[in-house]
């Protein structure tokens, strides 16, 4: 219990150190340096700074544990805890000077996701989670939220232009014709916790990397939600669709998915315990 509980606590305090430095690169945006990694895909000094400093403040008390962080790979993938970690989840609103950016920082444990934290420093609000323990925001306790249609509230979407336009258009087609309405705000981390906390109904993304969503999927799993297996097929590697909602929608979220786009669902608060 103590490798959880030692993790968990480490997780947040460094997610909250890491995340006020990133908050006054923020500040001075205009002094670095932005590359581009890809079409609509950036990377800043700050993305490289904040990960490189939370991957030595982790490996500092855990030397043994494996490490997976979007800038700079995957270190000892064999071990028993891996930390999948991005440092700035939303660069192009980081950049740009907008407020929906984050920090995701997860824990698998022998290759289950145990430990969520997303920390977004503009408004003070850390996500957090642990296996068996419950999601929070800051303090409050987390609860998906009960709508069972589209039409009931607000869906969390993402693209990237890693999948082909036509895979994910014709998606946003049937949630407007059944009712429904779409927010992309340029951070999946944070939209995935909006989830967990109820504010969005449910998240759609037909590819998104694991370090993008796996302490959004540890949160996902604490507040009620249903999550479908994005692990599978070699998820932690190449990423996978991720599909996330409360029960009661679930169903109906997968209809409105092409079937082919999307992997098998997983009722995610039936994990073994671990600990
Ligand atoms: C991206 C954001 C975006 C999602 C993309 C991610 P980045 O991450 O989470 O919302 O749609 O799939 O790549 O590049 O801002 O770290
Ligand atoms: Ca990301
Ligand atoms: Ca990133």
């Amino acid at each position: 219990m103590m490798l959880l509980q030692d993790r968990y606590e480490l997780a947040r305090s460094v997610a909250r150190e890491a995340g006020l430095r990133a908050l006054e690169m923020f500040r001075r945006r205009d002094e670095l340096v932005i590359e581009s990694k890809g079409l609509q895909d950036m990377v800043s000094a700050a993305d490289q700074d904040t990960e490189a400093f939370i991957r030595q403040q982790v490996l500092a008390r855990f030397a043994a544990d494996g490490f997976l962080g979007e800038e700079g790979g995957l270190d000892r993938g064999d071990a028993d805890f891996l930390w999948v970690i991005d440092p700035i989840d939303g660069t192009a609103c980081f950049v740009n000077g907008m407020h929906a950016w984050c920090l995701s920082i997860g824990v698998l444990c022998q290759g289950r996701p145990v430990i969520g934290v997303v920390y977004d420093p503009n408004s003070d609000e850390m996500f957090h989670a642990a296996q068996g323990q419950g999601a929070f925001a800051n303090a409050k306790r987390l609860q998906v939220h009960s709508a069972a249609r589209v039409s009931e509230g607000v869906l969390g979407v993402g693209f990237s232009h890693r999948v082909p336009v036509d895979a994910f258009v014709p998606f946003l087609g049937r949630v407007l014709a059944d009712g429904g309405m779409f927010i992309r705000n340029g951070s999946g981390a944070l939209m995935l916790a909006y989830v967990a906390a109820g504010r969005l109904i449910g998240y759609y993304e037909p590819h998104i990397n694991a370090w993008d969503c796996l302490a959004a999927i540890v949160l996902l799993q604490e507040a009620g939600g249903v999550v479908n297996d994005f692990l599978a097929d070699g998820g932690l590697q190449h990423g996978n669709p991720i599909i996330a909602a409360g029960p009661a929608l679930y169903p109906q979220l997968l209809a409105l998915i092409a079937p082919e786009s999307c992997s098998p669902p997983l009722q995610s608060n039936k994990l073994p315990a671990l600990f």
